[in-house]
């Protein structure tokens, strides 16, 4: 896990924050109601935005995008806590949240399955999970690319997998998906999905 990533993370996501994330993120993040975990929260560059949220747990394994979260932390409009953990082993209760919140995460996440198992897990049965993420992109001639670039994109960009294809994960993770926005010839989706019922069996006695 990189210490110069975070310190160009901010700066370098600027420009296509300005042209048109920010919209994306304000449109996501308003959706977030009751009790709301982020997944991956980085710089906290979506706490800004959280206004119905009754309040936040956001997990972020890296202390170096989190200490840049601070500022955000404090002027957020509603109660964040930041919590030092990964997506594939969520330090919460099972039925614990309303909604779910992952921007731009999925792409870095070491073991996808199981960080979508988890929030399935720590969801509410019926919860919204919100998802914005780049993606595996569908004409061949663009994912092979894709393949191409990753072993360079990987090294620089803290293990992110450029060619990842986190709809399909999501699909297959048993998440009821509603609704699928397209931006950039779907290299960017947005993902709207609901936490299906889970079957639980126990061992117990
Ligand atoms: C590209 S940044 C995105 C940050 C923020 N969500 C955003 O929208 O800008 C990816 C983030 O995922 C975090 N991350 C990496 N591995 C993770 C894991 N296993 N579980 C949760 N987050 C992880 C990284 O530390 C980093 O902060």
């Amino acid at each position: 896990m990189g210490t110069w990533f975070p310190k160009v993370y901010d700066a370098a996501m600027k420009p296509l924050e300005e042209i048109s994330f920010k919209k994306i993120r304000i449109d996501l993040v308003k959706k977030a109601e009751g009790r709301v975990l982020e997944i991956g929260s980085g710089t906290g560059i979506n706490f800004p935005y959280y206004k119905n949220a009754l309040r936040v747990d956001a997990i972020e394994p890296n202390p170096s995008m989190s200490k840049r979260a601070e500022e955000r932390l404090r002027s957020a409009q509603v109660p964040i806590q930041v919590h030092e953990s990964c997506a594939e082993s969520l330090p919460f209760a099972d039925d614990t949240f309303d909604t779910v919140v992952a921007t731009l995460v999925f792409c870095t996440i070491p073991e996808p399955m199981k960080a979508l198992a988890e929030i399935r897990r720590v969801s509410k049965p019926g919860a919204r999970l919100l998802f914005f993420e780049h993606v595996r992109m569908e004409p061949v001639l663009l994912s092979k690319t894709q393949d191409l670039l990753n072993p360079l994109w990987e090294k620089i960009c803290d293990g992110c997998q450029l060619n990842r294809d986190t709809l399909d994960l999501i699909k297959k993770s048993g998440i009821e998906v509603a609704k699928v926005e397209e931006y950039y010839a779907k290299l960017f989706l947005y993902i709207e999905g609901k936490n299906g019922t889970i079957e639980r069996k126990s061992h117990d006695e």
